[in-house]
This record gives structure tokens, C-alpha cells and sequence, in this order.
């Protein structure tokens, strides 16, 4: 049977969630380095793993489908979104795989139960703890909610452009993603960032979603993850391909990184 052409997205037909799933989350390529790093650092597979700040949950869901005794769970505050999260990447999965995913509404600060093999704080989320002994008390809830040498994972992003007031546009299938940096205060690091998006009608889904951020530094997420009892803290870093110069998205363990414009690496810890 013909498949009926999808229609055109429009400010007013598209999803705003399922947008940024688009835009954003690549959970395919989020779970595997997760599970290569487990590997490499404990010596087996992680089995349980969670998803701090999860949203919509995907990496959660990804997860599951890699080993049939693998299990997750994710946890947000907004219920509307675990609730999208549910309905559209929970029902996706087969009975069994759902089974293995359990979704909670409550503050990252408040769960440590229970005790997880990797723990991922993704797409900066993080960020929203402004204040350093916020961020500490992250880490500590973080650690007390690993199993022992479990792993705690960060991304970051950074370079001299993460400090820019400006905003770069993609061009996604059917739309475009607009990430703004709107406002950059080099004095607190406070960063407000915004996600536009627009359609080939010209419509426009301004301030889809805001993010009021503190951007935090590679050396004080790693001297916050030591303070909060972790060991082995390291960054990966991306490498560089040699044709284009670009990153290659594949990150190694480095002691030093290269200035560029603009980078996005992680940070690992062990409790
Ligand atoms: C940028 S979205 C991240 C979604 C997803 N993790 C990703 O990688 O794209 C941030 C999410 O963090 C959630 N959030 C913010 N503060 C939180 C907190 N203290 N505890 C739990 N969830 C929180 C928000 O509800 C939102 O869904």
C-alpha cells in the first residue's frame, strides 16, 4: 500500500515535543557510549541505568531495548511531559520492554532509590542549579543513588561561542531548529537559552521551550564531582576528523582539549 505523504508541518499542527526529539536527542547513539563506558570502567554491562532530568524519556526507552534484563528509570518534574513520554515512546516498546521502564515525577534532589549502574544528566539539563551548593547537593543525591562505582555522566557544552549572544539555525526534515543564546552574563554565568522553531509555511513556534541556565565550567563540574565523593573524574573529549577538521563523535579520555569555538564533551565520575 502507497504510504499517505505526511503533511506539511505547520506552527500550528506540529508537536512541540516531538520537535525537539528531533532536533536534540540522538538516544541510539546517548545508550551505546553509556554502555561502552560501563564496560570499560566496571567491567560489565550496566543493567540498570537512570535518567535524570529524563523528559520525555527516550534514553530510557532506548536503553531497555538493548538486553532483555536491562532495566530504567527516569525522573522529571513535569508530568505533562513524562505523560508525552509515555503515550509516545513508552507504547513504541513491546510489553515486555515497557515492563522494564518506570517513569517518576519528582525532583532529581529526592531520589536515590533505586541504586542505579549509570546515572546520565543529558542535553545540560543540570544546569538549572544556579548556585554551587545546589549543584553539589545534585552530585551527593546523584551518588548516593549509584551502585558502587557506578557512573555519573554530564555533558557540557562550551568554547568561547557558548558565551555569545546569538543563534544558529538548523535545518531539520519538514522545519527548522532555532537554538538562541538570548542572554549571556559573563559575571555570574547566568545563560538564557531559547528554542524556536519554523516551518516551511513560515510560520513560527517562538520560545517552544527556555532554558534559565547557569553555564558551568569543565573544571568546576570536575572539582564538584570530587568534592561530592566521586573518584576516577575524567572528561571525554571529542576527536577531530581529519578531512574536515570537525568533530567525529567519538570521544576518548583526555587530559587536555583542543581551544575550539565550540565543543560539547562529558563529564564521568565514579561513586
Ligand atoms: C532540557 S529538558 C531535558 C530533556 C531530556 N533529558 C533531554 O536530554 O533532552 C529538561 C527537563 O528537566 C526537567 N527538570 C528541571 N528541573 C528538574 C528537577 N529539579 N528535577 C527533575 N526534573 C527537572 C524539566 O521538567 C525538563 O523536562
Amino acid at each position: 500500500m502507497a504510504r499517505r505523504p505526511r503533511k506539511p508541518l505547520t506552527a500550528r499542527t506540529a508537536d512541540k515535543l516531538d520537535l525537539y526529539q528531533r532536533s536534540v536527542q540522538s538516544p541510539d547513539v546517548d545508550v551505546a557510549l553509556m554502555d561502552r563506558l560501563h564496560k570499560r570502567l566496571v567491567g560489565h554491562p550496566p543493567r540498570l541505568l537512570r535518567e535524570d532530568f529524563c523528559g520525555t524519556a527516550q534514553i530510557c526507552c532506548e536503553f531497555v531495548t538493548l538486553h532483555r534484563e536491562n532495566r530504567s528509570l527516569g525522573v522529571d518534574l513535569d508530568q505533562a511531559t513524562l505523560d508525552w513520554g509515555r503515550k509516545r515512546n513508552l507504547q513504541a516498546l513491546t510489553p515486555s520492554q515497557q515492563e522494564r521502564v518506570t517513569l517518576v515525577r519528582d525532583n532529581v534532589l529526592a531520589v536515590t532509590r533505586p541504586r542505579a549502574d549509570l546515572t546520565c544528566a543529558m542535553n545540560f539539563s543540570y544546569s538549572v542549579f544556579k548556585a554551587r551548593p545546589e549543584m553539589l547537593a545534585y552530585m551527593k543525591t546523584a551518588r548516593k543513588g549509584l551502585k558502587k562505582n557506578g557512573i555519573l555522566l554530564m555533558d557540557l557544552f562550551g568554547g568561547p561561542s557558548a558565551q555569545e549572544e546569538e543563534q544558529e539555525t538548523t535545518r531539520k526534515g519538514g522545519f527548522k531548529y532555532i537554538w538562541d543564546q538570548a542572554h549571556f552574563d559573563p559575571v555570574t554565568h547566568h545563560i538564557l537559552c531559547r528554542i524556536h522553531f519554523e516551518f516551511k509555511d513560515g510560520t513560527r513556534m517562538r520560545n517552544a521551550f527556555t532554558y534559565d541556565w547557569r553555564l558551568w565550567t569543565l573544571p568546576e563540574l570536575q572539582e564538584l564531582m570530587v568534592e561530592a565523593g566521586f573518584h576516577n573524574v575524567h572528561v571525554l573529549w571529542e576527536g577531530t576528523d581529519s578531512e574536515t577538521g570537525e568533530g567525529n563523535s567519538v570521544y576518548r579520555r583526555r587530559l587536555r582539549g583542543e581551544a575550539d569555538h565550540a565543543w560539547i564533551c562529558y563529564v564521568v565520575g565514579q561513586a
